[in-house]
């Protein structure tokens, strides 16, 4: 793929920024760039067609990606694959289902990105609670997409520590938002997504508001820091390092996820069984 520089390190905030910036960091951000641009969607429609390549699309303009669309961007990953390929036949759960079992098989297509997240936590020597929160931040979007923050903080909240669902919740406001203090910018993936004149609404700026405040903050913030670099769709990371951070704070019920009767049951066995018809 062609890159221009020019384009690509004013993405980074200039030759300044990017000089700060270290190897690493990037290398990961041309990896996020090069990215955005293979998943600019070809469509033909000629809203996207007048934009230039380098350029990052604007809030109007992803609007109008909208009915070129078969599904709802909202919609999780197992449900429409974004390859456009067929779904496959999904192995059956065992009877007693755990985090382990729904790790191995289902969730395909967010595990490679939370593990590699929770692998980073760990590198960062972050505290338990921060890792296992790193390792159950996006699963949820095998389901849902829109507002995943608070789906994926609910499916989580009658198994795991109040402040690891209070992290998962709020990862997705403070990603907005960034905090120099701990080196968090915003997404360039962001500008590609929402449009680089993206604006979040109301109830986003006013969670932001509260949780600045929240003796917490820095548990959800601790999520973001990183989750950003967390992209490389090569690394091969597993569950197995972080299997004892589990047993540790994991609340497993003995009946399996979804026989459990908790209030978040259900999203379980809509998880578990995504080809029942209702
Ligand atoms: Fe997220
Ligand atoms: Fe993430």
């Amino acid at each position: 793929m062609k890159i221009d520089k020019k384009t690509f390190i004013d993405s980074l905030g200039g030759p300044e920024a990017a000089g700060r910036m270290d190897s690493e960091a990037r290398a990961d951000a041309l990896e996020s760039h090069m990215m955005a641009q293979l998943n600019r969607p070809k469509t033909g429609d000629p809203a996207w067609d007048q934009i230039k390549p380098e350029k990052y699309p604007t809030v109007a303009e992803v609007e109008s990606q909208i009915e070129t669309r078969k599904y709802r961007e909202g919609v999780g990953f197992m449900y429409v694959p974004r390859t456009g390929e067929n779904v496959k036949r999904l192995t059956p759960m065992p009877p007693s289902p755990t985090l382990y079992d729904f790790f191995k098989l289902r969730f395909m297509d967010t595990s490679n990105h939370v593990l590699q997240s929770a692998a980073l936590a760990m590198k960062n020597s972050m505290k338990e609670e921060i890792i296992l929160a790193c390792l159950l931040h996006d699963v949820v979007q095998e389901i849902i997409r829109t507002d995943h923050g608070w789906w994926g903080a609910q499916l989580f909240e009658p198994y795991v520590p109040e402040k690891v669902s209070f992290a998962i919740r709020y990862h997705q406001t403070l990603r907005y938002y960034p905090d120099p203090s701990v080196g968090y910018e915003y997404p360039d993936l962001y500008r590609q997504l929402f449009g680089y004149d993206y604006v979040p609404p109301p109830y986003i700026e006013a969670t932001y508001q509260m949780v600045r405040k929240h003796p917490w903050y820095m548990d959800a913030r601790l999520v973001t820091v990183n989750d950003l670099y967390a992209f490389d769709r090569n690394a091969v990371v597993t569950i197995e390092p972080f299997m004892d951070i589990v047993g540790r704070h994991f609340k497993q019920p003995k009946e399996g996820l979804g026989n459990d009767g908790s209030p978040v049951a259900h999203m379980w066995r809509t998880i578990a069984r995504p080809d029942q018809p209702l």
